[in-house]
């Protein structure tokens, strides 16, 4: 199954993400956990990132598409991924479909995670990350079993650089203006479907699993 997750920063792709990528099995690849670990590693890549998330702006497409498509081509991606925070632009969805067809395969569903702007400033407040792993947690909705540490790899917790409130709103305006689109495109494609990510966490995921069988 081959599973893409489209929505507004914070609208809780990653957390869905990652409760897929569980249920059934495949790998959960983000491109803003790459970017992260990248930056936290000091490569040339996370160097190059950092410039452009730290202003809430897209990292460019040549930086972004090729590592996609070699990550997808890995063994442990034969049966499929759930890609999160891939494609953002018109030009990585071609890029992607492209790829995709040279082999004969399709995108099987894309996963729009609905969420208003109003809600989306206060939940990034809230968020700490693992860089380590990717995990996500929220202070109030999904709190960490022990406060600033992570359940699954016990790394520390922190509130990621982009999660400012001047920054997120300059993350939603590029969200609008660049991946926006791609909701019509795959929606043409036939392959999307909405949930309501103003539900509780369970609740999402129970309208995602009752979509995909
Ligand atoms: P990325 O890491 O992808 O960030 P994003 O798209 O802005 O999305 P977030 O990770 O902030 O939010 P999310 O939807 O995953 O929400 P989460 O599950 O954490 O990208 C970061 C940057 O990298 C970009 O700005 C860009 O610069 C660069 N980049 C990445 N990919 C790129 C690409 N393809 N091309 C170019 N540049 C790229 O949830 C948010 C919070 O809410 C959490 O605290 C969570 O616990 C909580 N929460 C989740 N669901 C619920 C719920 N239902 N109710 C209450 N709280 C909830
Ligand atoms: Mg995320
Ligand atoms: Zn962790």
């Amino acid at each position: 199954m081959k599973i893409i997750m489209l929505g507004a920063p914070g609208a809780g792709k990653g957390t869905q993400a990652k409760k897929i990528a569980a249920k059934y099995g495949i790998p959960h690849i983000s491109t803003g956990d790459i970017f992260r670990a990248n930056i936290k590693e000091g490569t040339e890549l996370g160097r190059k990132a950092k410039e452009y998330m730290d202003q809430g702006l897209l990292v460019p497409d040549e930086l972004t598409c090729d590592l996609v498509v070699d990550r997808i081509s890995q063994p442990d991606a034969s049966n499929g991924y759930v890609l999160d925070g891939f494609p953002r632009t018109i030009p990585q969805a071609e890029a992607l479909t492209k790829a995709l067809e040279a082999r004969g395969e399709k995108i099987d569903y894309a996963i729009d995670v609905t969420v208003p702007d109003e809600n989306i400033v206060s939940r990034m407040s809230g968020r700490r990350a693992c860089l380590k792993c990717g995990a996500t947690y929220h202070l109030v909705y999904n709190p960490p079993k022990k406060e600033g540490v992570c359940d699954n790899c016990g790394a520390e917790l922190v509130l990621r650089d982009d999660d400012k409130p001047e920054t997120v709103q300059k993350r939603l305006n590029v969200y609008h203006a660049q991946t926006q689109p791609l909701i019509d495109y795959y929606s043409k494609a036939g392959v999307l479907f909405s949930v309501d990510g103003t539900q509780d966490i369970d609740k999402v995921f129970a309208d995602i699993v009752a979509k995909l069988g």
